[in-house]
């Protein structure tokens, strides 16, 4: 395993992501990553899981310390009070007292992100989580949160694969002790059809969802969290920190990002920033 080391954590490069996993699949999935290794799990309010995560949790053996758990509160949520009320109920389903990583999970522009930040900052000051973040936020709206605001968020979380480059979010957050977490980061599946990762994963003997995950969790502070259903694709994205890509490998990987490449553009989205290759 490759880590994040930020603001005193140590967070495990990568994660089992259970969006779309549902009643005993979810329980079963991550049974199945605990088992194999796999210490950083994200959910959310909306994923209606939480429930099913807490059971695998509680049911695993793994000590609550050893896991990097992350939830989220959904947009209706956001107001102060309306927040804490969402956070009690994911900590009363996932059966725990805290969780190492709470996110807004996408940008609410009818209340004012002075209201949420304070709102989310208060979990993290009583306890409930070690870490606070936002997801699917640009680059302006991370600087308004961080620079005019002063919330101390760890991570944003954004889509983030072969196809799409994340270049000003990562400077963005490499230059202000954050991380990315890179969601959906085999494009959905649709990778697996690619010629450049291909070859790059004939070359290193591996499958081309193993080149882009290592491709993500190579490069610094950034995090991924694939969601697998099954037992194979559990192991396989698991098995990606025994080889690692050359420069050469990073460089052609990074030039298959293009505008047309993002997947999730809901119409609440906000004005994505432009990206370019990295
Ligand atoms: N913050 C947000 O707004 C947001 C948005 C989207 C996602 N997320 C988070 O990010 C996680 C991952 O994103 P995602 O679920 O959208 O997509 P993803 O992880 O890029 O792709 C999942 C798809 O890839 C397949 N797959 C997994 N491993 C594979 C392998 N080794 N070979 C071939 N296919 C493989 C899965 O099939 P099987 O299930 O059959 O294995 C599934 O169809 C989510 O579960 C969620 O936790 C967050």
């Amino acid at each position: 395993m490759l880590y994040i080391e930020l603001k005193n954590h140590k967070i495990p490069a990568l994660g089992y992501g259970t969006w779309q996993l549902r009643d005993k699949a979810c329980e079963a999935g991550i049974a199945k990553a605990l088992e194999v290794g796999y210490r950083h799990i994200d959910t959310a309010q909306i994923y209606e899981n939480e429930e099913e995560v807490g059971n695998a949790l509680q049911s695993s053996g793994v000590n609550r310390e050893e896991i990097f758990l992350t939830t989220k509160v959904w947009m209706s949520s956001v107001r102060e009070g309306a927040l804490q009320k969402s956070v009690e109920e994911s900590l009363k389903k996932l059966k725990t007292d805290y969780v190492d990583l709470l996110l807004i999970h996408w940008p609410v522009k009818e209340v004012s992100f002075a209201e949420q930040m304070k709102a989310l900052d208060s979990v993290r000051l009583d306890g409930r989580a070690k870490l606070i973040g936002v997801s699917n936020y640009t680059v302006a709206q991370m600087k308004e949160v961080v620079e005019d605001i002063g919330t101390p968020i760890a991570t944003n979380q954004v889509e983030y694969h072969p196809f799409l480059s994340q270049a000003p979010v990562l400077e963005f957050v490499r230059s202000h002790d954050m991380f990315l977490t890179a969601y959906s980061p085999l494009a959905r599946g649709k990778i697996r059809d690619e010629e450049a990762l291909k070859t790059i994963a004939h070359k290193h003997g591996k499958s081309v969802s193993q080149i882009a995950l290592r491709w993500l969790v190579q490069q610094d502070r950034v995090a991924a969290i694939p969601k697998a259903a099954g037992e194979d694709h559990i192991r396989e994205n698991f098995d990606i920190f025994n080889f690692e890509l050359d420069a050469d490998d990073m460089n052609k990987i990074h030039a298959l990002g293009h505008e047309g490449g993002r997947l999730i553009n809901p119409e609440w989205a906000p004005h994505w920033d432009k990206t370019q290759a990295a």
